[in-house]
Protein backbone atom coordinates (compact mmCIF):
# COMPACT_ATOMS: atom_id res chain seq x y z
CA UNK A 1 0.00 0.00 0.00
CA UNK A 2 1.06 3.07 -1.15
CA UNK A 3 1.36 6.17 1.25
CA UNK A 4 -0.93 8.05 -0.37
CA UNK A 5 -2.81 5.59 0.27
CA UNK A 6 -2.34 4.98 3.69
CA UNK A 7 -3.01 8.54 4.65
CA UNK A 8 -6.24 8.57 2.70
CA UNK A 9 -7.61 5.72 4.90
CA UNK A 10 -6.66 6.91 7.79
CA UNK A 11 -8.35 10.60 7.20
CA UNK A 12 -11.35 8.62 6.30
CA UNK A 13 -11.41 6.76 9.90
CA UNK A 14 -11.26 10.18 11.38
CA UNK A 15 -13.97 11.45 9.23
CA UNK A 16 -15.87 8.08 9.54
CA UNK A 17 -15.52 8.45 13.55
CA UNK A 18 -17.04 11.17 14.22
CA UNK A 19 -20.32 10.82 11.90
CA UNK A 20 -20.33 7.47 14.25
CA UNK A 21 -20.08 9.37 17.64
CA UNK A 22 -22.20 12.07 16.89
CA UNK A 23 -25.74 10.80 17.39
CA UNK A 24 -24.78 9.00 20.90
CA UNK A 25 -25.45 10.03 23.90
CA UNK A 26 -24.56 7.61 26.22
CA UNK A 27 -20.73 7.83 28.11
CA UNK A 28 -20.44 4.22 28.00
CA UNK A 29 -21.39 4.15 23.84
CA UNK A 30 -19.00 6.79 23.79
CA UNK A 31 -16.03 5.38 25.61
CA UNK A 32 -16.95 2.45 23.50
CA UNK A 33 -16.85 3.97 19.96
CA UNK A 34 -13.48 5.32 20.94
CA UNK A 35 -11.94 1.91 22.21
CA UNK A 36 -13.22 0.36 18.35
CA UNK A 37 -10.97 2.91 16.91
CA UNK A 38 -8.03 3.70 19.24
CA UNK A 39 -7.84 0.69 20.94
CA UNK A 40 -4.96 -1.98 20.67
CA UNK A 41 -7.45 -4.12 18.07
CA UNK A 42 -9.09 -0.91 17.22
CA UNK A 43 -9.10 -0.39 13.31
CA UNK A 44 -6.35 2.63 13.53
CA UNK A 45 -4.16 0.35 15.01
CA UNK A 46 -4.72 -2.27 12.69
CA UNK A 47 -3.87 0.31 10.07
CA UNK A 48 -1.16 1.41 11.63
CA UNK A 49 0.83 -1.94 10.79
CA UNK A 50 0.12 -0.78 7.60
CA UNK A 51 3.42 1.47 8.05
CA UNK A 52 5.61 -1.37 7.06
CA UNK A 53 5.21 -1.26 3.68
CA UNK A 54 5.36 2.55 3.53
CA UNK A 55 8.82 3.41 2.52
CA UNK A 56 11.26 4.61 5.49
CA UNK A 57 11.27 8.04 3.29
CA UNK A 58 7.86 8.41 3.55
CA UNK A 59 6.82 7.04 7.28
CA UNK A 60 7.47 10.25 8.80
CA UNK A 61 4.58 11.75 6.83
CA UNK A 62 2.21 9.03 7.20
CA UNK A 63 3.04 8.86 10.93
CA UNK A 64 2.32 12.50 11.52
CA UNK A 65 -0.80 11.83 10.31
CA UNK A 66 -2.16 9.21 12.39
CA UNK A 67 -1.23 11.50 14.70
CA UNK A 68 -3.37 13.95 13.77
CA UNK A 69 -6.15 11.37 13.56
CA UNK A 70 -5.37 9.56 16.72
CA UNK A 71 -5.80 13.09 18.53
CA UNK A 72 -8.93 14.17 16.39
CA UNK A 73 -10.51 11.32 17.21
CA UNK A 74 -9.78 11.71 20.99
CA UNK A 75 -10.12 15.51 20.96
CA UNK A 76 -13.58 14.76 19.29
CA UNK A 77 -14.53 12.31 22.04
CA UNK A 78 -13.68 15.07 24.96
CA UNK A 79 -15.98 17.43 23.30
CA UNK A 80 -18.82 14.62 23.19
CA UNK A 81 -18.50 13.93 27.19
CA UNK A 82 -18.37 17.56 27.81
CA UNK A 83 -21.11 18.11 25.83
CA UNK A 84 -23.25 15.22 27.98
CA UNK A 85 -22.33 16.75 31.30
CA UNK A 86 -24.02 20.04 29.95
CA UNK A 87 -27.34 18.63 29.00
CA UNK A 88 -27.36 16.55 32.34
CA UNK A 89 -26.61 20.11 33.93
CA UNK A 90 -29.41 21.37 32.50
CA UNK A 91 -32.04 18.73 33.23
CA UNK A 92 -31.28 18.89 36.60
CA UNK A 93 -31.39 22.36 36.48
CA UNK A 94 -34.80 22.12 35.33
CA UNK A 95 -35.75 19.87 37.84
CA UNK A 96 -35.08 22.18 40.73
CA UNK A 97 -37.46 23.48 42.96
CA UNK A 98 -39.82 26.33 41.93
CA UNK A 99 -39.65 28.30 44.91
CA UNK A 100 -42.89 30.67 43.53
CA UNK A 101 -45.21 27.46 43.80
CA UNK A 102 -47.08 27.53 47.30
CA UNK A 103 -45.85 25.24 49.77
CA UNK A 104 -47.67 21.46 49.85
CA UNK A 105 -50.35 22.49 53.30
CA UNK A 106 -49.64 20.12 56.34
CA UNK A 107 -52.49 18.59 58.12
CA UNK A 108 -53.73 20.74 61.01
CA UNK A 109 -54.51 19.27 64.19
CA UNK A 110 -56.54 20.15 66.12
CA UNK A 111 -57.80 19.63 70.42
CA UNK A 112 -59.78 16.84 71.49
CA UNK A 113 -63.21 16.72 71.17
CA UNK A 114 -63.40 16.26 75.41
CA UNK A 115 -60.77 19.15 75.66
CA UNK A 116 -62.56 21.32 73.60
CA UNK A 117 -65.30 20.22 76.06
CA UNK A 118 -63.01 21.10 79.05
CA UNK A 119 -62.10 24.07 77.73
CA UNK A 120 -65.34 25.32 76.83
CA UNK A 121 -66.77 24.43 80.11
CA UNK A 122 -63.88 26.07 82.38
CA UNK A 123 -64.47 28.97 80.98
CA UNK A 124 -68.33 29.02 81.36
CA UNK A 125 -67.56 28.37 85.19
CA UNK A 126 -64.97 30.95 85.59
CA UNK A 127 -67.78 33.58 83.44
CA UNK A 128 -70.06 33.17 87.27
CA UNK A 129 -66.15 33.35 89.34
CA UNK A 130 -65.12 29.43 89.48
CA UNK A 131 -61.33 28.99 89.52
CA UNK A 132 -59.68 25.94 88.40
CA UNK A 133 -57.99 23.60 91.10
CA UNK A 134 -55.79 20.06 90.54
CA UNK A 135 -55.37 16.96 92.52
CA UNK A 136 -52.74 14.25 91.29
CA UNK A 137 -53.89 11.36 89.36
CA UNK A 138 -52.34 9.01 91.73
CA UNK A 139 -54.00 9.51 95.32
CA UNK A 140 -54.30 8.47 98.67
CA UNK A 141 -57.33 6.35 99.84
CA UNK A 142 -57.17 9.12 102.71
CA UNK A 143 -58.03 11.81 99.74
CA UNK A 144 -60.62 9.37 97.72
CA UNK A 145 -62.70 7.87 100.25
CA UNK A 146 -61.79 8.47 104.07
CA UNK A 147 -61.74 12.15 103.90
CA UNK A 148 -65.21 12.06 101.74
CA UNK A 149 -66.78 9.56 104.42
CA UNK A 150 -66.38 6.55 103.57
CA UNK A 151 -63.92 4.45 106.05
CA UNK A 152 -62.74 1.46 104.65
CA UNK A 153 -65.21 -1.47 104.81
CA UNK A 154 -68.00 1.61 103.55
CA UNK A 155 -70.39 -0.49 101.33
CA UNK A 156 -70.33 2.52 99.15
CA UNK A 157 -66.96 2.24 98.18
CA UNK A 158 -68.33 -0.88 95.35
CA UNK A 159 -69.73 2.57 93.97
CA UNK A 160 -66.83 2.95 92.14
CA UNK A 161 -64.83 0.38 90.90
CA UNK A 162 -61.30 1.14 91.91
CA UNK A 163 -57.94 0.41 90.88
CA UNK A 164 -55.63 -0.17 93.77
CA UNK A 165 -51.99 0.14 93.27
CA UNK A 166 -51.52 0.06 97.21
CA UNK A 167 -53.94 -0.82 99.89
CA UNK A 168 -53.80 3.28 100.79
CA UNK A 169 -52.74 4.47 97.14
CA UNK A 170 -55.27 4.21 94.26
CA UNK A 171 -55.78 5.56 90.79
CA UNK A 172 -58.34 8.54 91.61
CA UNK A 173 -61.83 7.02 90.90
CA UNK A 174 -63.30 10.31 90.81
CA UNK A 175 -62.41 14.46 90.97
CA UNK A 176 -63.88 14.67 94.55
CA UNK A 177 -60.24 14.23 96.30
CA UNK A 178 -59.69 17.43 95.17
CA UNK A 179 -62.44 19.02 97.13
CA UNK A 180 -60.40 17.55 100.39
CA UNK A 181 -57.34 19.08 99.09
CA UNK A 182 -58.34 21.87 98.15
CA UNK A 183 -60.29 22.75 101.68
CA UNK A 184 -56.97 21.22 103.44
CA UNK A 185 -55.48 24.29 102.10
CA UNK A 186 -57.46 26.83 102.11
CA UNK A 187 -60.09 28.37 104.22
CA UNK A 188 -63.57 29.59 103.23
CA UNK A 189 -65.00 31.04 101.12
CA UNK A 190 -63.87 28.29 98.47
CA UNK A 191 -65.39 28.27 94.76
CA UNK A 192 -63.31 26.11 92.80
CA UNK A 193 -63.56 23.28 89.42
CA UNK A 194 -61.53 20.52 88.83
CA UNK A 195 -61.77 18.95 85.89
CA UNK A 196 -59.31 15.97 85.85
CA UNK A 197 -58.72 12.25 84.41
CA UNK A 198 -60.59 9.71 86.61
CA UNK A 199 -60.23 5.97 86.38
CA UNK A 200 -62.20 3.12 87.09
CA UNK A 201 -62.71 -0.70 86.30
CA UNK A 202 -65.50 -0.21 83.80
CA UNK A 203 -65.90 -0.80 80.57
CA UNK A 204 -68.89 -0.36 77.94
CA UNK A 205 -70.25 1.77 75.81
CA UNK A 206 -70.66 4.08 77.87
CA UNK A 207 -67.82 4.02 80.36
CA UNK A 208 -64.06 4.23 79.76
CA UNK A 209 -61.94 3.03 82.24
CA UNK A 210 -60.50 6.21 81.55
CA UNK A 211 -62.89 9.19 81.78
CA UNK A 212 -62.63 13.03 82.44
CA UNK A 213 -64.74 14.38 85.23
CA UNK A 214 -64.94 18.00 86.29
CA UNK A 215 -65.62 18.53 90.27
CA UNK A 216 -67.10 21.68 91.36
CA UNK A 217 -67.32 22.68 95.05
CA UNK A 218 -68.51 26.12 97.00
CA UNK A 219 -68.32 26.82 100.78
CA UNK A 220 -69.58 29.89 102.34
CA UNK A 221 -71.48 30.97 104.88
CA UNK A 222 -74.94 31.13 103.00
CA UNK A 223 -75.09 28.42 100.36
CA UNK A 224 -78.03 26.20 99.79
CA UNK A 225 -78.88 24.23 96.83
CA UNK A 226 -80.62 26.32 95.18
CA UNK A 227 -77.38 28.01 94.35
CA UNK A 228 -76.19 24.90 93.07
CA UNK A 229 -79.03 24.57 90.50
CA UNK A 230 -78.55 28.55 89.91
CA UNK A 231 -74.74 27.23 88.65
CA UNK A 232 -76.66 24.66 86.79
CA UNK A 233 -78.57 26.59 84.75
CA UNK A 234 -75.85 28.69 83.91
CA UNK A 235 -73.78 25.96 83.01
CA UNK A 236 -76.39 24.05 80.36
CA UNK A 237 -78.06 27.48 79.27
CA UNK A 238 -74.32 28.47 77.66
CA UNK A 239 -73.30 24.82 76.41
CA UNK A 240 -76.35 24.20 74.48
CA UNK A 241 -77.19 27.49 73.43
CA UNK A 242 -80.99 26.80 74.97
CA UNK A 243 -83.10 28.30 77.70
CA UNK A 244 -83.29 24.53 79.60
CA UNK A 245 -84.43 23.23 83.03
CA UNK A 246 -82.62 21.48 85.52
CA UNK A 247 -83.95 19.27 88.09
CA UNK A 248 -82.92 17.62 91.12
CA UNK A 249 -83.94 14.11 91.89
CA UNK A 250 -82.86 12.56 95.70
CA UNK A 251 -79.81 10.63 95.18
CA UNK A 252 -77.15 9.26 97.52
CA UNK A 253 -73.19 10.05 97.71
CA UNK A 254 -71.59 9.35 101.48
CA UNK A 255 -70.06 12.84 101.05
CA UNK A 256 -73.15 14.96 100.68
CA UNK A 257 -76.47 15.05 103.05
CA UNK A 258 -78.75 15.64 100.74
CA UNK A 259 -77.48 14.05 97.84
CA UNK A 260 -78.71 14.58 94.22
CA UNK A 261 -78.61 13.87 90.58
CA UNK A 262 -78.49 16.61 88.90
CA UNK A 263 -81.27 16.37 85.05
CA UNK A 264 -81.09 18.46 82.26
CA UNK A 265 -83.91 19.12 80.03
CA UNK A 266 -83.73 17.15 76.43
CA UNK A 267 -82.05 19.04 74.41
CA UNK A 268 -82.76 17.33 71.64
CA UNK A 269 -86.77 16.93 72.05
CA UNK A 270 -87.28 19.80 74.71
CA UNK A 271 -90.67 17.75 75.74
CA UNK A 272 -89.85 14.03 76.25
CA UNK A 273 -91.24 12.50 73.14
CA UNK A 274 -91.63 8.83 73.16
CA UNK A 275 -89.39 8.28 70.15
CA UNK A 276 -86.65 10.51 71.76
CA UNK A 277 -83.50 7.90 71.93
CA UNK A 278 -81.53 10.32 73.99
CA UNK A 279 -83.89 11.10 76.56
CA UNK A 280 -85.71 7.93 76.17
CA UNK A 281 -88.68 9.93 76.16
CA UNK A 282 -88.61 11.09 79.77
CA UNK A 283 -87.75 14.57 78.65
CA UNK A 284 -84.33 14.60 80.93
CA UNK A 285 -81.28 13.48 81.15
CA UNK A 286 -78.78 12.95 83.70
CA UNK A 287 -75.65 15.05 84.06
CA UNK A 288 -74.26 14.95 87.57
CA UNK A 289 -74.32 13.91 91.04
CA UNK A 290 -74.21 16.42 93.28
CA UNK A 291 -75.32 17.52 97.12
CA UNK A 292 -74.90 19.42 99.95
CA UNK A 293 -71.37 18.61 101.83
CA UNK A 294 -71.96 16.45 104.42
CA UNK A 295 -70.90 17.80 107.82
CA UNK A 296 -68.62 15.14 108.46
CA UNK A 297 -66.43 15.81 105.63
CA UNK A 298 -65.73 19.26 107.07
CA UNK A 299 -64.81 17.83 110.17
CA UNK A 300 -61.70 15.74 107.85
CA UNK A 301 -60.41 19.04 106.63
CA UNK A 302 -61.37 21.64 109.68
CA UNK A 303 -63.93 23.90 108.62
CA UNK A 304 -66.61 24.73 111.16
CA UNK A 305 -69.57 23.08 109.94
CA UNK A 306 -71.92 25.05 112.10
CA UNK A 307 -70.34 28.49 110.55
CA UNK A 308 -70.12 27.13 106.26
CA UNK A 309 -72.24 25.48 104.21
CA UNK A 310 -71.57 24.12 101.04
CA UNK A 311 -72.28 22.11 97.55
CA UNK A 312 -70.42 20.32 95.61
CA UNK A 313 -70.83 17.95 92.20
CA UNK A 314 -69.07 16.30 89.69
CA UNK A 315 -69.64 15.39 86.57
CA UNK A 316 -68.66 13.40 83.32
CA UNK A 317 -67.21 15.84 80.82
CA UNK A 318 -67.49 12.99 78.08
CA UNK A 319 -70.99 12.12 78.66
CA UNK A 320 -72.21 16.29 77.92
CA UNK A 321 -69.87 15.67 74.55
CA UNK A 322 -71.50 12.65 73.50
CA UNK A 323 -74.99 14.49 74.20
CA UNK A 324 -73.85 17.35 72.29
CA UNK A 325 -72.69 16.09 69.53
CA UNK A 326 -75.21 12.62 69.47
CA UNK A 327 -72.18 10.05 69.92
CA UNK A 328 -73.27 6.84 71.00
CA UNK A 329 -70.61 5.23 72.27
CA UNK A 330 -67.59 6.79 74.23
CA UNK A 331 -64.98 4.35 72.80
CA UNK A 332 -64.95 6.84 69.61
CA UNK A 333 -63.49 9.14 71.77
CA UNK A 334 -60.93 7.37 72.70
CA UNK A 335 -59.94 5.30 69.92
CA UNK A 336 -57.63 7.68 67.82
CA UNK A 337 -60.06 7.50 64.77
CA UNK A 338 -58.92 10.55 63.20
CA UNK A 339 -61.65 10.43 60.59
CA UNK A 340 -64.05 10.31 63.56
CA UNK A 341 -62.41 13.14 65.54
CA UNK A 342 -61.86 15.56 62.52
CA UNK A 343 -65.31 16.37 62.60
CA UNK A 344 -65.29 18.77 65.38
N1 LIG B 1 -67.77 11.79 93.06
C1 LIG B 1 -69.08 11.38 92.61
C2 LIG B 1 -68.89 10.33 91.52
O1 LIG B 1 -67.89 10.24 90.94
C3 LIG B 1 -69.89 12.50 92.05
C4 LIG B 1 -70.24 13.54 93.07
C5 LIG B 1 -69.37 14.59 93.29
C6 LIG B 1 -71.38 13.45 93.76
C7 LIG B 1 -69.69 15.54 94.24
C8 LIG B 1 -71.73 14.39 94.69
C9 LIG B 1 -70.88 15.42 94.91
O2 LIG B 1 -69.77 9.55 91.27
Amino acid sequence: MSADDLIRQVDNLGRVFAAEIEPLAGEQEIRNAQARYLGKKGTVSQLMKQMRHVPAAQRKRVGSVFNRVKSSIADAVAAKLRQLEEVDKASDLARTIDVTLPGRQGAIGRLHLVTQVWNEVVEIFSEIGFEVAEGPQIDTDFHCFEALAMPKGHPARDMQDTFYITDDVVLRPHTSPVQIRTMTSQTPPVKIIAPGVVYRRDDDPTHSPMFTQLEGLLVDEVVGLSDLKGVFLHLIRRFYGKSLEVRFRPSYFPFVEPGVEVDMQCAFCMSGNPACRVCKGTGWIEISGAGMVDPDVFAHVDYDAEKFTGFAWGMGLERIAMLRHNVNDIKHLYEGDVRFLRQF
